[in-house]
Parts: C-alpha cells; structure tokens; sequence
C-alpha cells in the first residue's frame, strides 16, 4: 500500500469518497469537468500520488502542465504542500519544477502554451500525463503529440488526465471527446480500434466536503450564489449548458436567424465568399441578397422581405467530421472542385446563379508561381483587411443578426438569416468569445473561419462593390 491510500488528517487531505473511486478508475484517459473548486486539481494530483511508493522507481514519470506560465503558481504550491508533507519528496525549480520522490519517481509541471514548445519534451517518456485547466487550449495538438509518446517499459498502466471548467476556446473540443451531455458522467467510453477508454467524471462542489464546510469555503460559496445566472450556473453548477462572453449574445437568436430553405426568388442576387485552411478549416459561404420582393416556403407561404436582407443558403466548410477546428488538408485545386460541385448542388437545389464574392487577401499572393486563387480556378474579390476592419466588420454582423428580429412597428434594417442547413455556421458562430481584454474582439485561436468569411462577405455588400464587379464565374 502506498501512502496515498492512508493520509493523516494532518496532512490536510482527507480520503474523499471520490478520490477512491478515481483512483480505482480504470479508464486510459480521465476528463474531471465541475464547478470551480471542487477540488479537481487536487485529486488531479492525488492521481498522480496513486503510484508513487510502489516500487516503480524511476520508471515512474510524471508530466503536468498549464497553459500559461501566469497560472503555474498555483498548482505548484499545491503540489509543493502536498508532496513535501505527505512523501517526504524534494522539490527543485519554477518552470520546469522538479518533484523526485524518495523512491525515485518524478513529477514534472511546467507550462506549455502550444505545438512550438512540444520540443521541449520530446523524447521523455511519461507514464502520467496531466493537463490542467484543459479547455484553456484552443486545440489540442500539442495534448495530443505529448499523449502519444505516453509508455511504460515495464507496464505501467497509461493514464492521462485533465482538469476543466465548462469555459475556455477549448471547451467544445473536451465537450465533444467526452461525449459531456451526450453520455451519462462516469460511463467508461471504450475506443476498441484505438485500445483506449475515456471518462467525464463530474466533480460536485458539495463531494468536497473539507472545503464547502470550512468557513473559507462558506464564504466562497456564497460568492458564488450571489453572481448572476449565466455565470452561477457554469462556476457553481459546473454545467456545459451555458455560455459565458460569447460575442453574439445580444445580436443571434436561434428563432430569428434561422430559416428553413425555400427557393431563392427570381431577382435575388446571389454570391459566395471564402476563407482560406489547410490544417485549420477553409470555410466558403454561400448568400443570397433580397431585392425585397417576398419568397415562398416549401409550405406554400408568403414571407416578406426587406431590400438587402442576407441569407446563408448554403457552406462548404472544411472541417475534420467530429473535430472542431481542424481542416481537411485539401489542396487549392482539391478545394476549388469542392466549392464548384457544392455551387453546382445549391444552383440546382434553389434555382438560382451564383456569381463572384471576396475573398481572404493571402490567396492572391503568387510570390510563389501560381497564387492560391489560381490554383483553385475560381475567382475572388478581395476582402476588406484595412485597419479596423475587425471591429467593424463585427459590429456589421451583429446589426444583421439584430436586423432579422421581428418588430411591432415592422423591421427598418436588413437582415441576416441562416438556411436551417448551414450546420457549421449554427455550430460555431453563437458560441465565438469575446477577447477577454478587448471586448469589441474575438478572442484569438478560435473556430473562426466561418466567421471570417461572413465578415467579408458582409463588409463587401455593404461597400457597393457588388453593383460594379465583372460578372465573371469560373
Ligand atoms: N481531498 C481533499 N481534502 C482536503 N481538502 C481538499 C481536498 N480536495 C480539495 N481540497 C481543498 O478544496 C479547495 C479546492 O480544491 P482545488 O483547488 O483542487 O479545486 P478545483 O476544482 O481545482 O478548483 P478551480 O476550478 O478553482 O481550479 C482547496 O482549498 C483544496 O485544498
Ligand atoms: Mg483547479
């Protein structure tokens, strides 16, 4: 037995109930998603301790990190404390610190902000591997190269785990993987292909009973109780519901914006626009701008229109199926044949020509030979990329995402609507953050490519640029 399995109280650790059954959780890779302060980290930590003292020496190793150099302190005084109390371990250096173990085993934390800094692990081989506050990265590639370079000479069994709160630019991507709100928390998810399983436990602010019932805790507690709705329900009831800060709050509103398809009448002029990825999605929207005359359902109703009223009726965006924010690798030659057949599809479907919208500047580049736009055969405009352009262009959305509600008095500016179909625009765009220190931005390193492309396409409509284009197709 080792001595994690029979803290003293003095130590400040009690066994929770929890913390047993995470120790014996026999899942490969473990998400603890809950409300801040249920005391993730430290059984994060306790996770770790679960091996140390066995026996395994040196070929026991551990890596944990955090995003930001900012947020290591933290969790390293905790692991200070509780390492250096409970075994006896030394402990050396900020970032990396180093937490060698009487017997030999070793816990590295460190930060690690992305991909670039995979190099300063290389070649190590972890037995444990732990992420703190997991969905505070926006991908995760570097999670993923560190995971796969994860084994045990003398069989060890593999344990990855993270910590993570229901907010963040990765929170979809974790949302996803461990199937949150899709399968019950604690069910085991076995991947035979892959020889792995993963486990969302949620972790219950109330199952940690040391804190809530210390006064510090109390008082924490009611902190919490007195914030407003929205954010009580992610920091106190940890749930996956809701969305903090996202930009469009104000402006989208699923029963406004979205509209089943019909067929564009005769006089609307349609148009595309394009966001350029490779490992990132490309993304290219297709639009349809009324001349305000009215469209019929496919139930046969009458709608009315005003003069200028976008709709998306139609996407194709280059995205891995399942994974948020990665591309396909497509070639331009491989994308430009893509975005045809789909024009081709949407023509055919809703009776209508679309002709030539803006594009993502970079693709005119030819520094190389031939530009990407070239390469892709199809022509684009460019878009506006002018100082401010950001801001406005986003400000523009909002306005047309507003301009869709209905009014008592009938509406006076055009609006925006989303054909029912456009799943990654509906998937993406109600869930963009603002900058968490600029709050008329995104914040960076997010799913945005569709959001970039209905930027343009928007700033472009509005420039007039559309009354004088050549009217060349591909
Ligand atoms: N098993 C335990 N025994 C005693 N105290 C504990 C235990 N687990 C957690 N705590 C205490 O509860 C508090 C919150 O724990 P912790 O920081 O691990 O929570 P968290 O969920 O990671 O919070 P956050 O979301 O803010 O990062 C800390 O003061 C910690 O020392
Ligand atoms: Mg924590």
């Amino acid at each position: 037995m080792n001595m994690i399995s029979n803290p003293t109280p003095q130590h400040g650790i009690v066994m929770l109930p929890k913390v047993r059954r995470l120790l014996k959780c026999p899942a490969k890779s473990v998400f603890l998603g809950g409300p801040r302060g249920s005391g993730k980290t430290t059984d994060m930590l306790l996770d770790f301790a679960k091996n140390v003292g066995r026996g395994f020496g040196h070929h026991y190793k551990g890596l944990l990190i955090r995003r930001e150099f900012k947020d290591l302190k933290e969790i390293q005084l905790k692991a200070r404390v509780l390492f250096k109390d409970v075994f006896k371990a030394t402990v050396s250096g900020n970032s990396p610190m180093i937490i060698t173990f009487p017997g030999g085993e070793m816990l590295i934390i460190t930060h690690l902000k992305d991909e670039t800094q995979y190099s300063s692990v290389h070649g190590h081989e972890y037995q444990w591997f732990g992420v703190d506050e997991i969905t505070t990265y926006p991908d995760l590639f570097l999670i993923n190269k560190i995971k796969s370079s994860c084994r045990s000479k003398i069989g060890i069994p593999i344990r990855h785990i993270s910590t993570g709160n229901p907010w963040g630019l990765g929170r979809d991507i974790i949302k996803d993987l461990y199937k949150i709100g899709e399968v019950r928390h604690s069910t085991i998810i076995k991947n035979t292909q892959l020889k792995s399983s993963s486990v969302y436990i949620y972790s219950d602010m109330f199952d940690n009973k040391p804190f809530v019932n210390n006064r510090g805790g109390r008082d924490y507690l009611r902190e919490l109780n007195a914030l407003p709705e929205e954010l009580k329900n992610v920091w106190l009831r940890g749930s996956w519901d809701y969305v903090v800060a996202n930009f469009f709050k104000h402006s989208w509103k699923q029963e406004h914006n979205i509209v089943k398809p019909f067929k564009i009448p005769k006089r609307w002029r349609c148009y595309k626009s394009f966001d350029w990825g490779y490992s990132k999605p490309y993304s290219c929207g297709f639009w349809a701008v009324s001349n305000g005359s009215d469209y019929i359902d496919d139930q046969g109703q009458n709608h009315n229109t005003l003069e200028g009223d976008v709709f998306r009726i139609g996407e194709d965006y280059g995205c891995e199926p399942g994974k948020a924010n990665v591309g396909i690798f497509l070639t331009p030659e491989e994308i430009g044949d893509s975005i045809k057949r789909t024009q081709y599809d949407i023509e055919q479907k809703y009776k209508c020509v679309i002709k030539m919208g803006p594009a993502d500047n970079q693709i005119f580049s030819n520094q190389v030979g031939q530009s990407i736009e070239q390469r892709m055969k199809i022509n684009w405009d460019r878009s506006d990329k002018s100082s401010g352009s950001i801001v406005s262009g986003l400000a523009l959305e909002a306005a047309y995402f507003k301009g869709a509600w209905p009014s008592k008095h009938g509406r006076d500016n055009p609006g925006l609507k989303i054909f029912n179909t456009c799943n990654g625009f509906i998937r993406t765009i109600p869930l963009l953050m603002r900058a968490e220190t600029a709050v008329e931005e995104l914040e960076k390193h997010q799913e945005n490519h569709i959001n970039d492309e209905t930027r343009y396409f928007l700033t472009w409509l509005i420039s007039g640029k559309t009354m004088t284009q050549k009217t060349m197709n591909f």
